[in-house]
């Protein structure tokens, strides 16, 4: 029987699947052919589109006449296509999709509606797809209680949460099914539903609550996507009553081994657990003596008899840092932490590393940490919710960054994207928001790391036109035009008007949303600026400073080692340099502050008038939010602006060298 696609709620954007992107199938005639729990899925899909668009659908047995798709389970042919690979092809008038899986073939089905009408063009050679890391995950900060600080969704700019309300589960199914095939359609297949800071209530989804998760499990599961849960490495003191939480210890180990068969028993497919532990107050082995490898094991052997899999977090610095103290650095942490420990993680444990040494800043380098674990299955995690790039009130398209980050090659020529064997993580943008993602542009974020974490070294801005298409069918050259104009350069544009140079922060403290200079420089966060009358940046040379250029292999090394041959955009990063040291651009250090934040705010005002000027073209909804977020983005810019140069015209007392007024 056809699964029926999900009804979208009354007034919730359908984002980048909007009726119109499947009219190519819908007004064709389509084979169904082979049986699997998501060819029901499959099925449902088409039957829907050809309702809309006067197609038609046969299921099995082809009834003598043509077809312009098949999409068929079949054997599979020289390559193995796995369970999530497919082949597309067209010859004599039909376009054949096949697959060895279910997943398989509704990714092939989505595969055909991004190429609309070109799928039924001509000929077609045969290609084979298959996502380079089988494991492509959301991780949602989302609180089941309202968190006294945090709220609902800790760092979440969309809303409420799409599964908890105010301590339940918030019930509404159609939604998270509808949640669950956008992120089919880009390509995701996991989704953790709750805060890696695991409280009270969110502790007893592993126990008692459990079957709220396995309702949310339920509606994702016809989309090809498991679900996973955040614990808490205290949860055998805190639920079980026991005296400790110590890996090595045989009750504790029975304990796990107990609450983990008992989960699998609610929801047989689960992906397994997340963990934070021994960081910013979560609990881990460090208060046993033990090691992260002895913790994360501990999990790994209780989910390993069902094939799950602990994806343990090495975000493990020092929080309670005296800022002081100039030796100790917090990008230095996760490597120092977890290099030594490399060969220990057993087989279903994964090391899940932040993209940057410090916190999903604007401009960081690649983490020295993801290179240097051979015999470590690493995941790379991305942070999706704009925490620190604009809180999807600013359009900030990360894409860019991203593939940036994916395509940096460490030792041994292997790229950060080859590197990920266990993985691409994105703490998630989405909410309970009508638009999904709060900025109706943000929408971009989540389609675009759901297609690179299929294939990460695909070309962003490709990506993009794919979103545009998908989202906007039909789109006059004009309007997509007008959405790269917006997108394309909106990350390099929140960088030119925030924090410069790599130097990170600059944010008002606990919230993180808009400039204060000095927010951070006197806390106990490790995030500093260290800017004084002279000059600013964090020495993190071998020769002079922290050390941490020094985690890096050649070339790296040595060319972070030194400000002349550090990049431009991570030289305060690495480095602590008089205002006027000559960057390679032939700018001060102070000149190139006051440009580049004149620029930013001129960038967004450009951006600004493009985008009313597609008045029109856009729904009218999504165009009057996109454009009421412009009078914010435009407002926050001018005091990043504002602040930033003033502060830096006082410190260095070096006046703008093109004699604009800066207070
Ligand atoms: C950042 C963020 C926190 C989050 C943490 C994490 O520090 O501000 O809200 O809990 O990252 O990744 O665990």
């Amino acid at each position: 029987m056809p699964l029926p696609v999900p009804v979208l709620p009354e007034g919730v954007d359908p984002a980048w699947l909007p009726p119109a992107a499947f009219r190519a199938i819908g007004g064709r005639r389509t084979l169904i052919r082979g049986s699997a729990p998501l060819v029901e899925t499959v099925h449902g899909e088409v039957v829907q589109a050809c309702r809309r668009f006067g197609g038609r659908v046969v299921r099995g047995a082809p009834d003598g006449g043509a077809y312009d798709l098949a999409l068929a389970l079949g054997a599979e042919g020289p390559e193995p296509l796995g369970e999530e690979g497919f082949t597309c092809a067209r010859e004599g008038g039909t376009t054949t999709v096949t697959a060895s899986g279910g997943r398989g073939l509704l990714y092939g089905l989505f595969h055909v509606v991004r190429l609309g009408d070109d799928a039924f063009r001509g000929e077609r050679a045969r290609e084979v797809h298959r996502p380079a890391l089988a494991l492509r995950m959301l991780d949602h900060w989302d609180n089941v209680a309202v968190h006294p600080v945090m709220g609902q969704v800790e760092r979440g700019y969309a809303g409420g949460s799409l599964f908890w309300r105010d301590g339940s589960a918030r019930g509404e199914l159609d939604r998270v099914r509808a949640y669950g095939r956008l992120l089919a359609a880009c390509g995701i297949n996991a989704v953790s539903v709750n805060n890696v800071n695991v409280h009270a209530a969110e502790a007893r989804l592993l126990t008692d609550r459990i079957g709220e998760v396995a309702d949310i499990a339920a509606a994702l599961r016809p989309y090809g996507i498991r679900t996973h849960l955040s614990v808490s490495f205290a949860a055998p003191v805190t639920l079980g009553g026991l005296p400790t939480a110590d890996p090595l210890d045989g009750a504790v180990r029975d304990w796990w081994a107990g609450a983990t068969r008992r989960v699998y028993e609610a929801i047989p497919d689960f992906g397994g657990y997340v963990v934070k532990a021994d960081s910013e107050g979560q609990p881990g082995p460090f208060a046993y003596g033990r090691s992260h490898a002895e913790g994360a094991n501990l999990l790994a052997a209780a989910l390993e008899p069902f094939g799950g899999t602990v994806h343990w977090r090495a975000f493990v610095y020092d929080h309670r840092q005296d800022w002081r103290d100039r030796t100790t650095d917090r990008a230095r942490a996760a490597y120092d932490h977890f290099v030594p420990l490399d060969g220990e993680f057993a087989e279903q444990a994964v090391l899940q590393v932040k993209h940057g040494p410090m916190d999903f800043q604007v401009r960081e380098p690649v983490s020295p940490l993801i290179g240097a674990m051979p015999r470590t299955r690493l995941a790379v995690e991305l942070q999706a919710t704009q925490e620190y790039t604009g809180q999807q009130r600013h359009v900030c398209w990360l894409g860019p960054m991203w593939s940036g980050v994916l395509r940096f090659r460490h030792e041994h020529d292997q790229s950060v994207g080859e590197l990920a064997r266990g993985g691409l993580v994105a703490v998630s943008n989405a909410g309970g928001d009508p638009f999904w993602t709060g900025h109706p542009l943000a929408q971009a974020n989540l389609y675009t790391f759901g297609r690179l974490a299929w294939q990460p070294d695909a070309e962003p801005r490709a990506v993009l036109d794919e979103w545009i298409k998908l989202s906007f069918p039909a789109a006059p050259p004009q309007l997509a035009d007008g959405l790269h104009a917006v997108l394309d350069g909106s990350w390099r544009t929140y960088e030119k008007y925030t924090a410069p140079l790599g130097v990170g922060f600059m944010v008002q403290p606990g919230h993180h949303y808009g400039p204060s200079v000095d927010g951070y420089e006197y806390s106990p966060w490790g995030t500093y600026h260290f800017a004084d009358r002279d000059g600013i940046g964090v020495d993190r040379s071998v020769a002079t400073g922290t050390g941490y250029a020094g985690q890096y292999p050649k070339p790296w090394a040595e060319l972070y080692e030194s400000p002349d041959t550090c990049p431009d955009e991570l030289l305060l990063f690495f480095h602590h340099v008089p205002y006027g040291h000559v960057l390679k651009s032939g700018k001060t250090v102070i000149q190139h502050i006051y440009d580049t934040h004149f620029e930013g705010v001129e960038e967004v005002e450009e951006a600004r008038s493009v985008w009313a000027s597609l008045a029109g073209l856009v729904d009218p909804a999504r165009h009057a939010r996109v454009a009421e977020r412009y009078e914010e983005q435009l407002r926050g810019a001018r005091e990043w602006r504002d602040q930033v140069n003033s502060y830096f015209f006082r410190k260095s007392g070096v006046p703008d060298g093109r004699g604009r007024r800066i207070c």
